[in-house]
């Protein structure tokens, strides 16, 4: 039982395949390559230096997600050995979702959150998804203005979305042509 199941697994996870690339930005090279459930400690220590020790996503979620029955890409960014960004993408009918996505203070305002970005909207195209969309903290303007910069609009506010804080989203879409 045990076998097939890790064989079911391993089908899912082909379905998904993303050539490992490597690439080079402002001179300083990365490898971006699929998630795997083995990374998720290193995801969450991702999390952790974003974040401040507060955790939004705790290994359950990321396993559900690696696992979802929908059409899915969980992408990291290493950096001499060390995934130092990430994000994660699920198609619902004709929408790809941005779900999660962060890159470590160090490697910040470099670049790779907007190719983060890029090679999910290739995901979003291969689905010949209509939009894209995310939610962001009301607060977090300078990911809002990279997502503006994207072509990202906000389409509603969503009141008190994040149970931490409670804090209000903006609910923001990207029209694919
Ligand atoms: C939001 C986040 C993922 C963006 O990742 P990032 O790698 O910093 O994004 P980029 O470097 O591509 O873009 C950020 C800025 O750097 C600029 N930039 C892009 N390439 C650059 C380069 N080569 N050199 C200098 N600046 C560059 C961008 O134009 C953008 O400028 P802006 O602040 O005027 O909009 C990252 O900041 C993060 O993890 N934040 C904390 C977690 C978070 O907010 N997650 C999103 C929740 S919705």
């Amino acid at each position: 039982m045990l076998k097939r199941f890790k064989t079911f697994l391993s089908f899912l996870r082909e379905q998904s395949g993303y050539q490992e690339k490597t690439i080079t930005i402002d001179a300083s090279v990365y490898q971006i390559r699929e998630v795997f459930p083995k990374d998720i400690r290193a995801l969450m220590r991702v999390q952790q230096l974003v974040y401040k020790d507060y955790q939004p996503w705790h290994r359950g979620a990321f396993l559900s997600e690696l696992y979802s029955v929908h059409s899915h890409r969980y992408l990291c960014i290493v950096s001499n050995n060390q995934i130092i960004g990430f994000i994660g993408i699920r198609v619902v009918a004709t929408d790809a979702h941005i779900t999660n996505i962060a890159v470590i203070p160090d490697y910040q305002n470099q670049g790779l959150g907007n190719y983060l970005l890029m090679e999910a909207e290739k995901f979003a195209n291969q689905y010949a998804c209509q939009t894209m969309s995310l939610e962001v903290r009301i607060s977090n303007v300078d990911a809002q203005r990279l997502y503006t910069k994207l072509g990202y609009t906000t389409r509603q506010v969503l009141t008190e979305y994040y149970s931490e804080g409670k804090e209000d989203a903006l609910d923001m879409v990207k029209e694919l042509k």
